[in-house]
C-alpha cells in the first residue's frame, strides 16, 4: 500500500492521507534555526542545539506516536464546529488532505466543510525564525465566519531539564504580550539573553499563553477550551507551562481567500542591552521588532521562500543524473542529497527516533557524513573538519562525541572506540578530493580543545594512524577498545548489571580483544594517508604508511581469514568472532565490506569469495543483515549486540549503513548487476509500494530494516539520521555511477547493470561543469575503454583538473571492457 507519491519535478514527496504508518517528517532550516515537522504538523524547533536551546516542547514516545507541534484550529462560528487543518490534533475527518514535504519546507493542505486551508512552514535563509504561511478559502456559496487559533507549547530551553525538573520549572515560566506578539522569556531575568517570540500578521481577537487555561482542566489538544468556546482567555503565564496561542477572526465571502502569517522565532540581545528601560525587567524589543515586521508582510515571505528554493537548486545542481532507474535518479538528484544535509546539520541528535537530548555530534559519524555533503557545502565541510579535529585527543584517539554548541569533546561519553581516529583520515581525504584545498593540512588545530596545543591538521592524521600502531593485540591485529564501528560489539565490557549503559560504563583496559574490521579500516585509511603524505611532500611518511598497511594486510590474511570470509574479531579470550567455528554470529558483514574496500583479496579471489558468502548467508530481499546466525541469547563477553532480540539493530538487523560497503565491494570486483540490486533493496523509493511493511518515510533511508530473524522482517526504523545517508549517496554517485572524485581529477568508472544502455550525469567539480554521457552499447557492467572530452579522446579514465571555464565540458565515456 502507498500513502503518497513522489513529485520529482517539484522535488516534493506528496502524502495523500494523514494516517501514515509512522509520522513521516521533514526538516526546516539549514543554518542555525531548525525544526522537525511531521505530515500532521507535529514536531518542534530549536536554535543550534536540540537539547540546550529548544524553543517548543515535544513529548517523545507518545500515544499517538506524534504529539505536540505547530498546530492550528479552524472554528466555524456559525456551527461551533472546529477542526485541525493538519488533521492532528483533532483528527477530524477531512474531505481533502495533502502534505507536500519539499526541500526545507512543508505544505499541508486540506479541506473540511468546504473551507480550504493551506499552511507552508519554512525557515528563511539567514534568519533564526520560522514562518507559517497560512491561507484559508471559503468554497461555500455563502459567507463563512471563522475563528483561527494557533497553538504551540514553549519548552523551557533545556529539553532534558524541561522533561524532568518539575519542582523548579513549574515556577519559572514567564511571558510578555506586546502588540499581539507573544514573547517567551523564561530565565531571561537571570543568565539568558535570548527569548522566543510568536507573532501573527493579524489583529488579534485574543490570546492565551498559559497552556492549561487554553486547554482547560482535564482536556487535551483535541478539544481545547478556548477553541471550543470560540474565545481566548487572554491568559498570562506565570510558571506552569507557557504556551502561545493567537485567536484571529476571519470572515470570508464565497470564494474569498485570506492569508495570515505567523512567525515563531529565536532572538538574542546583547548582554548589556537586555532590558528596556535598562533598569526594568522588560525585554528590549528594539532589535527584534524589525525582524518580526519584515516577515509579517507577505512580500518578504514570498521572496524568502523563492530564495530558499534557489538555494536548493544550487546545492542539488552539483550532481544530477538521468539513468534508466527512476528510484536511483530521485535519490541522487533530490532526496539522498537532501538527507545528507540533514545528517550534516543534525548528526544523530534530533529526529523522531533521536530525542535531541541524548547525543552530541559523533566523531565517527560526522566524519562519515562528510562523504555525503562535502560537494554541496565545501566551506562548511572545512569548518566541520577543523572542529572535529580540535576535539581529538593527544594520543590520536578521540572523544566519541562533541557538543555542537560548545564544540568541545563530551567527557560523559568518553573515548576508547578504537576505530574513531581513522574516520578523520577518510573525512579529510574526501574533502581534499572534492576541493583540492591542500592548505587545510597546514591549518593549526588544537588537541582536546586546549589552547597552545595546536599542530597542523596533517599531524592529527598522523596521530590517527599511529594510534592503531600503538594498540596492537596478540595476533598483530588492532585492539578493539570499547568498540569499533559496531558500537554494540562490546568485547571489554562484561556488563552484568541491569540498565547499565553498554556505551558508557567503565570497560576493562583490554589487551586481548582485536578487531579485523579496524584492521581493514587501518589499511583503507593508511593508503589514503600515504597518498596525502606524498602530495604533502612527506614521501618518507608515505612509504612508512604503505609498509605498515602491507604488514597489516599480511596479518589479516594470516589471522583474519576464515576460509570463505573475513573473521570479524577476537574476543577477550582470543576466540574468533564471525568464524565458522562459532555457534552463532559465524559471519559478519562489516569485515567483508571493509577489507574488500581496503583492496584486500582483490587479486587472489578472496574478495569475491567473501562477497559470495555475504550473498549466500546474509543477503535478504530487504537488504543485507549484519550477521548470521543471530544471537539467541545474551553473551556477556559480547555485550550490547546480543542484548537485542534476533533480527533487530546490530543483532542481525539490516543495518543499512554497512550495506553500501558491500555494494562498493561488488563494484570493485566489477559486479554491476549485484551492486545495483543490493542498492535497490534498501532504496526507500523502490520500497514505496510496500509502505505497510517498510512503514518509514519512502523518501529517506532508515538506519535499520528488521532482519530475517525478526517477526517484522522488512520494517524500517530510525529514519533520517544515519550514516546510511552519506554512504548510499557516496556509493551510488561515486561507485555505481562511478563519477568519483580523486586528488587530481574526476574519475569516470561506472559499474552498472548490464542491461543499462547508459546514463547521463552533470557534475560540478572544482569550478567546472562536466556533462558526462556514459554509453554501454555492449551490455557491459564496467570498464571505460574510450573517453572523449569535448570530442577529443583522452587516455585513461580520469578527467584532469582544469581552469574554470564558462562552458560545460562534454564528456563521453564508452564501456567496452
Ligand atoms: C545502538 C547503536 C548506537 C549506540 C550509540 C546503541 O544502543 O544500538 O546503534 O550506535 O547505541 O548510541
Ligand atoms: C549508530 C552510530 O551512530 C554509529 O556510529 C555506529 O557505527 C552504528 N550505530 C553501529 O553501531
Amino acid at each position: 500500500m502507498q500513502y503518497g507519491h513522489f513529485d520529482d519535478q517539484h522535488r516534493e514527496y506528496v502524502i495523500t492521507r494523514p494516517d501514515t504508518p509512522l509520522p513521516w517528517i521533514n526538516y526546516l532550516g539549514c543554518e542555525s534555526y531548525f525544526g522537525l515537522i511531521s505530515n500532521t504538523a507535529g514536531g518542534y524547533s530549536f536554535y543550534r542545539d536540540a537539547r540546550l536551546r529548544r524553543l517548543t516542547r515535544y513529548r517523545y514516545n507518545n500515544a499517538p506516536f506524534d504529539f505536540g507541534g505547530r498546530y492550528l484550529y479552524i472554528r466555524d462560528n456559525d456551527t461551533d464546529k472546529f477542526w485541525s487543518p493538519s488533521w492532528q490534533p483533532t483528527r477530524t475527518k477531512l474531505d481533502k488532505y495533502e502534505c507536500r514535504h519539499g526541500m526545507g519546507y512543508t505544505t499541508i493542505s486540506s479541506s473540511c466543510g468546504k473551507i480550504e486551508a493551506q499552511t507552508t512552514y519554512f525557515v528563511p535563509l539567514g534568519e533564526t525564525l520560522e514562518i507559517w504561511k497560512f491561507s484559508v478559502t471559503n468554497r461555500r456559496n455563502k459567507p463563512a465566519k471563522l475563528s483561527l487559533f494557533s497553538s504551540i507549547e514553549f519548552c523551557l530551553w533545556d529539553a532534558q531539564d524541561d522533561a524532568t525538573n518539575f519542582q523548579r520549572n513549574f515556577s519559572t515560566g514567564q511571558v510578555e504580550i506586546v502588540d499581539g506578539v507573544i514573547y517567551h522569556k523564561t530565565e531571561y531575568r537571570e543568565r539568558r539573553n535570548h527569548f522566543a517570540y510568536f507573532a501573527c500578521s493579524e489583529k488579534l481577537a485574543g490570546f492565551d499563553t498559559q497552556r492549561d487555561t487554553f486547554l482547560g482542566a482535564y482536556r487535551s489538544w483535541d478539544n481545547p477550551a478556548a477553541v471550543e468556546a470560540g474565545k481566548s482567555f487572554n491568559s498570562v503565564a506565570h510558571g506552569w507551562a507557557p504556551h502561545g496561542s493567537h485567536h484571529v477572526k476571519v470572515s470570508l465571502k464565497p470564494g474569498e481567500t485570506k492569508e495570515i502569517i505567523f512567525v515563531l522565532g529565536y532572538h538574542e540581545n546583547p548582554a548589556d542591552k537586555k532590558f528596556d528601560p535598562p533598569d526594568s525587567q522588560t525585554i528590549n524589543k528594539q532589535t527584534v521588532k524589525p525582524v518580526i515586521a519584515k516577515y509579517l508582510g507577505g512580500q518578504n515571505v514570498t521572496a524568502a521562500f523563492d530564495a530558499l528554493r534557489q538555494n536548493w537548486d544550487t546545492l542539488l545542481g552539483v550532481y544530477q543524473v538521468q539513468s534508466p532507474d527512476v528510484h536511483a535518479d530521485r535519490m541522487v538528484n533530490i532526496w539522498n542529497a537532501y538527507q545528507c544535509m540533514a545528517t550534516f546539520n543534525m548528526s544523530r541528535s534530533a529526529s523522531f527516533y533521536e530525542s535531541g537530548i541524548g547525543r552530541g555530534l559523533g566523531f565517527r559519524d560526522s566524519n562519515q557524513d562528510l562523504l555525503g555533503f562535502v560537494q554541496m557545502v565545501p566551506a562548511r565541510a572545512r569548518e566541520r573538519i577543523l572542529d572535529i579535529a580540535a576535539t581529538q585527543l593527544k594520543s590520536g584517539g578521540a572523544f566519541h562525541q562533541y557538543q555542537p554548541l560548545t564544540k568541545r569533546g563530551n567527557n560523559d561519553i568518553g573515548s576508547g572506540f578504537n576505530d574513531d581516529p581513522h574516520w578523520l583520515i577518510l573525512g579529510v581525504a574526501a574533502y581534499l578530493k572534492e576541493t583540492g584545498d591542500w592548505g587545510i593540512l597546514a591549518e593549526p588545530v588544537q588537541f582536546e580543545n586546549e589552547p597552545g596545543s595546536e599542530q597542523p591538521l596533517y599531524e592529527h592524521l598522523r596521530r590517527s594512524f599511529n594510534y592503531t600502531l600503538e594498540r596492537i593485540g596478540p595476533h598483530g591485529l588492532p585492539l578493539i577498545g570499547r568498540a569499533d564501528w559496531n558500537d554494540c560489539l562490546n568485547l571489554n565490557c562484561f556488563s552484568d548489571t541491569p540498565g547499565q549503559s553498554f556505551q558508557t560504563t567503565t570497560n576493562k583496559d583490554g589487551k586481548v580483544a582485536e578487531s579485523v574490521f579496524i584492521a581493514g579500516l587501518f589499511v583503507l585509511a593508511g593508503k589514503e594517508l600515504a597518498a596525502i603524505a606524498k602530495k604533502f611532500g612527506q614521501s618518507k611518511e608515505a612509504e612508512r604508511c604503505l609498509a605498515e598497511t602491507a604488514k597489516m594486510e599480511k596479518v589479516i590474511y594470516q589471522h583474519g581469514w576464515d576460509g570463505e570470509w573475513f573473521i570479524r574479531a577476537y574476543d577477550d579470550f582470543s576466540k574468533p568472532i564471525g568464524s565458522k567455528v562459532c555457534k552463532e554470529g559465524k559471519i559478519f558483514i562489516e569485515s567483508q565490506g571493509m577489507c574488500v574496500m581496503a583492496g584486500i583479496g582483490l587479486k587472489d579471489g578472496k574478495a569475491k569469495l567473501a562477497l559470495d558468502s555475504v550473498n549466500k548467508h546474509l543477503a535478504t530481499k530487504h537488504g543485507i543483515v549484519l550477521q548470521q546466525p543471530a544471537f539467541t541469547k545474551y553473551y556477556i563477553s559480547m555485550g550490547e549486540i546480543s542484548s537485542y532480540p534476533p533480527g533487530y539493530k546490530e543483532n542481525a538487523g539490516i543495518f543499512c549503513h554497512n550495506n553500501p560497503w558491500i555494494i562498493i565491494s561488488e563494484a570493485m570486483v566489477g559486479n554491476g548487476d549485484r551492486a545495483f540490486d543490493y542498492y535497490t533493496r534498501i532504496n526507500p523509493s523502490a520500497r514505496e509500494k510496500i509502505g505497510d511493511v517498510h512503514r518509514c518515510e519512502p523518501y529517506v533511508f532508515a538506519q535499520m530494516i528488521a532482519g530475517k530473524d525478526a517477526p517484522t522482517h522488512g520494517e524500517a526504523k530510525n529514519s533520517w539520521l544515519t550514516g546510511t545517508a552519506a554512504w548510499t549517496y557516496y556509493t551510488i554517485t561515486q561507485w555505481i555511477l562511478g563519477i568519483r572524485t580523486d586528488y587530481d581529477g574526476l574519475r569516470v568508472d561506472p559499474v552498472i547493470p548490464a542491461k543499462w544502455k547508459g546514463f547521463t550525469a552533470t557534475r560540478r567539480f572544482r569550478g567546472n561543469t562536466y556533462i558526462i554521457e556514459v554509453q554501454n552499447p555492449k551490455g557491459k557492467q564496467r570498464g571505460v575503454k574510450k573517453l572523449l572530452v569535448n570530442g577529443k579522446e583522452l587516455a585513461g579514465n580520469v578527467l584532469p583538473v582544469r581552469p574554470p571555464q564558462s562552458q560545460p565540458i562534454q564528456v563521453v565515456a564508452v564501456l567496452e571492457g
